[in-house]
């Protein structure tokens, strides 16, 4: 890709939410979107404001920092009465927020904390509904628009310590599906990638996620994707030729969903389990 971009997105402004620090997807999918022409407002919860890191971003993207937590219907008013300062009405958004309270703090699906069970929920999928929601009754989202979120397999399939993330991500592929119906007559269309492990540090704080990422290198044709890919692919999601794709989990892992396993973990398996035997 070329340092000025395709400029795809020229013309188009949106909300990104969700970078934290130059690990984070969304922060590399910000990088990707200001190069193909988009402009956006940079978000994410007022407690990380602290960090200072999102500044960098800012000034790189040329873009303006308005803080709100994704679980506050009150924030995300403010945050949509700014956006519309700025640009009137929006594009795009996108969803780049998780956090799994159990997963953190290193409880056993079995025995989860409700409390954190229901942040977890709240965090990682109902604040997508909320973000749509606020956005829809702020009457700023333009028809044809492009709403994107960040899925992960545990969505589908066991992924034994991503536990509790397995549940916040099927409820998000399903609000994914449940606006799509509802937003499909102003043609604005919502999808989720389904990304490989990617190493940020929502995704370092999941126990074991050094074996799923080695994991999913060896048995994925074209290895893991990473955050810059992972970004050029959003950007094609925000533009208009993915115009009639809506309600999807969209696969960005160099393969890994379609495969069952790989010579590479035949062969290093083979010898584990030879001296086991
Ligand atoms: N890293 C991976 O392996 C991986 C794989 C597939 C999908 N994803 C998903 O990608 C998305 C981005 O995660 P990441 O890996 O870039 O990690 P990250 O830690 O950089 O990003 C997560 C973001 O969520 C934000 N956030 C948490 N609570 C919030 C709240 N209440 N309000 C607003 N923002 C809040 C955090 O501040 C942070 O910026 C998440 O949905 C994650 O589940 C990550």
């Amino acid at each position: 890709m070329s340092a000025s971009g395709s400029g795809i997105l020229q013309g188009k402004t949106g909300v990104i939410f969700g970078a934290l620090n130059d690990s984070s997807i969304a922060w590399a999918i910000a990088k990707a979107v200001y190069r193909d022409g988009g402009r956006f407002i940079l978000s994410n919860a007022p407690v990380v404001q602290r960090f200072g890191t999102l500044d960098d971003l800012a000034e790189q993207t040329e873009s303006r920092i308005v803080w709100a937590d994704a679980t506050s219907a009150d924030d995300l008013g403010s945050l949509y009465a700014e956006a519309e300062k700025d640009f009137g009405k929006i594009d795009f958004i996108v969803h780049s927020i998780g956090m799994g309270l159990n997963v953190r703090k290193k409880k056993e699906y079995t025995e989860l904390n409700y409390e954190w069970y229901k942040k977890t929920l709240d965090i990682s999928a109902i604040s997508l509904h909320r973000i749509v929601r606020a956005a829809l009754d702020a009457e700023i989202l333009k028809d044809k628009g492009s709403i994107l979120s960040l899925s992960y397999i545990g969505a589908q399939r066991i992924f034994s310590e991503y536990s509790e993330m397995g549940d916040a991500k099927a409820l998000l592929e399903s609000i994914t599906r449940s606006f799509g119906y509802r937003l499909g007559k102003r043609g604005i269309r919502i999808n989720s990638i389904s990304q490989s492990p990617t190493k940020t540090t929502a995704g370092s704080g999941i126990e074991g996620f050094n074996a799923m990422f080695e994991f999913a290198e060896r048995i994925s044709p074209l290895g893991n994707a990473d955050a810059e890919s992972c970004a050029d692919y959003a950007v094609t999601l925000l533009s208009d030729y993915t115009r009639m794709v809506t309600m999807q989990t969209l696969y960005h892992d160099g393969g890994f969903s379609s495969m069952g396993i790989s010579d590479s973990i035949v062969e290093a398996l083979g010898a584990v389990f030879e001296n086991e035997s």
